[in-house]
């Protein structure tokens, strides 16, 4: 049975999804400003965050929150983190692999999470001890043990800052995989991974809302994360390895070579 605070971050993000159907409808008409290269912000991320916003504020007025596109609102302990639409790019260009994602943390510690593609009417949710789930389906990491059978999924940096270091990573996996695939939303890479049908993800310069729920979905499909170099992954840390158990040795292997 889902949680008091899924359904609420269900109904806060279904509401909100509505928005962002109608306005994927129009995409024509959106109106997009760039953050820097390769960073877009639409009206649509502000609206569907204001909604969001809207509806969690009358169940926890006194939370903080950590949004993307409002910034930090301080209250106590515990803390919402949301992400309106993790893969503006995508959404921008009509393609519907979008998602939002809300996630509560207490105590520096993930503890419950959405992430919902209104789109495909995916809805992902996770609670610490209860298991990781997709329209009332259980998931699972996927039980690939040779990396030359799996796909691993990734994001690419915008503008030239850690591009060549990606190079070498790239270069790394794709000799040994069946192959590397950069979908556009890291929220629901991590899904993906969460649910077996990508069996790794990394990336690099992440921020909390993309990744929030992510984590907690893949470890509650019994699935690893760490940093790149197979530490411990915390809430301070922007990058991310996410993989099945038999994989994550290798993967750490690959990818810590600088
Ligand atoms: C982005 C997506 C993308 C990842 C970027 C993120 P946004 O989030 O998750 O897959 O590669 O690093 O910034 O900007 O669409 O919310
Ligand atoms: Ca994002
Ligand atoms: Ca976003």
């Amino acid at each position: 049975m889902q949680p008091a605070v899924i359904n609420i971050f269900e109904k806060a993000a279904k509401k909100a999804g509505r928005i962002l159907i109608r306005d994927f409808g129009e995409v024509e008409n959106l109106q997009i400003q760039s953050k820097s290269i390769g960073d877009f912000v639409t009206n649509a991320d502000i609206k569907v965050e204001k909604s969001i916003i809207e509806t969690l504020k009358y169940y926890y007025p006194d939370y903080s929150y950590i949004t993307e596109e409002s910034g930090t609102i301080k209250g106590d302990e515990n803390t919402i983190i949301i992400d309106p639409i993790d893969g503006t790019s995508n959404f921008i260009h009509g393609i519907p692999h979008v998602s939002l994602v809300i996630a509560k943390m207490t105590a520096n510690e993930i503890t419950d999470g959405i992430i919902y593609n209104p789109i495909l009417n995916e809805f992902f949710w996770a609670s610490k001890g209860q298991g990781a789930w997709c329209n009332n389906r259980r998931l699972r990491v996927s039980n690939r043990k040779i990396l030359s059978d799996c796909l691993i999924g990734t994001g690419l940096p915008f503008g030239d800052g850690i591009y060549k270091d990606y190079l070498l990573e790239i270069d790394e996996i794709l000799k040994v995989s069946a192959g590397i695939r950069r979908l556009g939303s890291a929220g629901l890479d991590l899904a993906y991974v969460a649910s077996g049908k990508l069996d790794g993800f990394w990336e690099k310069d992440l921020n909390l809302w993309d990744i929030s729920t992510g984590i907690l979905l893949v470890t509650e499909a019994g699935g690893k994360i760490s940093k790149l170099n197979g530490n411990k992954w915390t809430t301070k840390d922007r990058d991310i390895l996410a993989s099945n158990n038999y994989l994550h040795n290798d993967l750490v292997g690959k990818l810590s070579l600088q």
